[in-house]
């Protein structure tokens, strides 16, 4: 079922009185990059998977965002379905959110697992990269920007195998609303620094990276989850920064066995 809260559109699979599992996604992407995972948790699991801000089908308003206000979007959504102590299941930009939704509010999570993402905020050459696409989405749209950002977060094997579902996914994320992109590009380098935080997180933790991921390496990915004192490390064979896309059965597995235990 598919709903429309605070102009977040939000995707509820499952049954509402099962332990809720709340997604969020990457950039420049939307609720459907969860697709695999939906699938195989929305039997035991109540799934929440909703478009961030200024992607997909929610709202874009000004696209003036922040890291803050997309973590006030998580709680409103917690508040407004009353879901309490959910688990969260974030993806690279996601996972930003997540880390900080924790930071915020840690008690009203019960379980974090984090994919392809990292706590540290963008360094000077990953803000300028950042201002330089929006220079670029001003002068030219949208077109080359997802062609080449899209087509980074894949492993070449899997581009080569898969070029259809990359060709869908360009596609998609050139549909977006450029502001809303903009506003993304905005809240991701304007973000802070969560790493400080990582030490002090109490909650059972599973931390997942593509073995190939270059956008954000696994060798710092492991790094940031051997800072968290209750985490567990899956490295994902045959993936690059899609992990959850490339190799949905071992990510799946490594979620199922994670979730058995906490
Ligand atoms: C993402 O997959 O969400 C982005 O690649 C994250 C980023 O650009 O830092």
């Amino acid at each position: 079922m598919k709903k429309t809260i605070g102009g977040l559109s939000v995707l509820l699979e499952g049954n509402q009185k099962n332990r809720a599992i709340i997604f969020l996604h990457g950039f420049p992407y939307d609720h459907t990059m969860w697709k695999a995972q939906i699938a195989a948790f929305s039997e035991a699991y109540y799934c929440v998977a909703y478009d961030i801000r200024g992607l997909g089908d929610s709202s874009v308003g000004d696209g003036q965002f922040t890291m803050e206000l997309f973590v006030d979007d998580l709680e409103m959504m917690l508040h407004e379905l009353k879901i309490e102590k959910p688990i969260i299941c974030a993806f690279s930009m996601g996972g930003y959110i997540a880390l900080r939704a924790l930071e915020r509010m840690e008690k009203k999570f019960s379980a974090v697992i984090l994919c392809d993402t990292l706590s540290n905020a963008d360094d000077n050459e990953t803000k300028i990269n950042r201002s330089d696409s929006i220079k670029r989405i001003n002068a030219q749209g949208l077109s080359s920007f997802s062609k080449i950002f899209v087509a980074r977060c894949f492993s070449d094997a899997y581009k080569k195998e898969h070029k259809d579902a990359i060709e869908k996914r360009i596609a998609k994320s050139r549909k977006f609303n450029s502001i809303g992109i903009k506003g993304g590009l905005l809240a991701m380098l304007t973000r802070n620094d969560t790493t400080p935080y990582l030490s002090s997180i109490k909650l059972p933790t599973l931390v997942l990276c593509g073995e190939h991921d270059t956008i954000t390496p696994p060798i710092r990915v492991k790094a940031m989850a051997e800072q968290i004192p209750e985490a567990s490390f899956v490295l994902i064979k045959n993936a690059g920064h899609m992990s959850v896309i490339e190799n949905p059965e071992d990510c799946n597995e490594a979620i199922r066995i994670f979730l058995e235990n906490n």
